[in-house]
């Protein structure tokens, strides 16, 4: 019998109560500090994330330096996500009842994911599904810094460090099977002192036929 990818404790939260109830009370405040804000900024800039992007755990801000062409927000809070000025549409919806997204095949060009991937009890069943939301060449972007809402961050999350948090984001990805290609992970730049910003990120395969990448030029 195969070896389980994690152990059964790893998703195990101190908080175990619906998400609903956490995330009730809207948070209008930033999770992380302006210069690792801004790098997520940069990321995105320097991989042309601009056309119709799914921003997954989202909340008010989205951090883009310059809005996508439509960006589409996932969260908890209703309130969160309508004072997000550059979402041109959100849904609320709980990923740890329910990870299928609803939206239909292949319809973003890009999923971003910040600072929200430690919450997700069943992130490989989400990582597939934004495989499946994705169109082929499409990118996840996952970012991510080192604060929590310990309670209601998984037990796997909080029993490693920023090396042990980019390897279980990688794993996420690598569980999601042969859904996703190119995969990537490293420290971004942010100013000495202030929070540090990881990013994993990977295309979408095509799942047919030859690899299609979005970055490259074709002959
Ligand atoms: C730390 S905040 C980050 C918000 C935003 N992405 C940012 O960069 O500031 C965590 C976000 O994850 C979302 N979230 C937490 N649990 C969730 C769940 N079960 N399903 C969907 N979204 C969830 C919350 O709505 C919240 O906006």
């Amino acid at each position: 019998m195969a070896e389980p990818l994690f152990p059964d404790w790893f998703f195990d939260r101190a908080d175990p109560g619906l998400d609903t109830a956490f995330y009730g009370p809207p948070r209008l405040v930033t999770h992380i500090d302006e210069g690792a804000i801004a790098a997520v900024g940069d990321l995105y800039a320097e991989l042309s994330v601009e056309g119709e992007v799914l921003d997954l755990m989202s909340s008010w801000v989205s951090h883009f330096r310059a809005p996508p062409r439509r960006l589409v927000g996932l969260g908890m809070n209703a309130g969160e996500l309508a004072a997000n000025p550059v979402l041109a549409e959100h849904v609320v919806h709980d990923l740890n009842v329910d990870p299928a997204l609803p939206f239909p095949d292949a319809g973003f060009d890009d999923v971003t994911c910040c600072v929200s991937v430690d919450y997700l009890v069943r992130p490989v069943e989400v990582f597939n599904e934004v495989a499946r939301v994705l169109r082929p060449g499409g990118r996840f972007v996952v970012t991510f810094s080192n604060r929590c809402f310990p309670t209601k961050a998984i037990r796997g999350w909080l029993a490693t460090d920023d090396r042990g948090h980019l390897q279980i984001v990688a794993a996420y990805f690598a569980a999601a099977a042969d859904r996703f290609r190119d995969l990537r992970g490293e420290r971004r730049p942010t100013p000495p002192g202030g929070d540090p910003l990881y990013a994993v990120w990977a295309h979408r395969s095509s799942g047919d036929g030859p690899e299609v990448d979005r970055d490259r030029p074709t002959a």
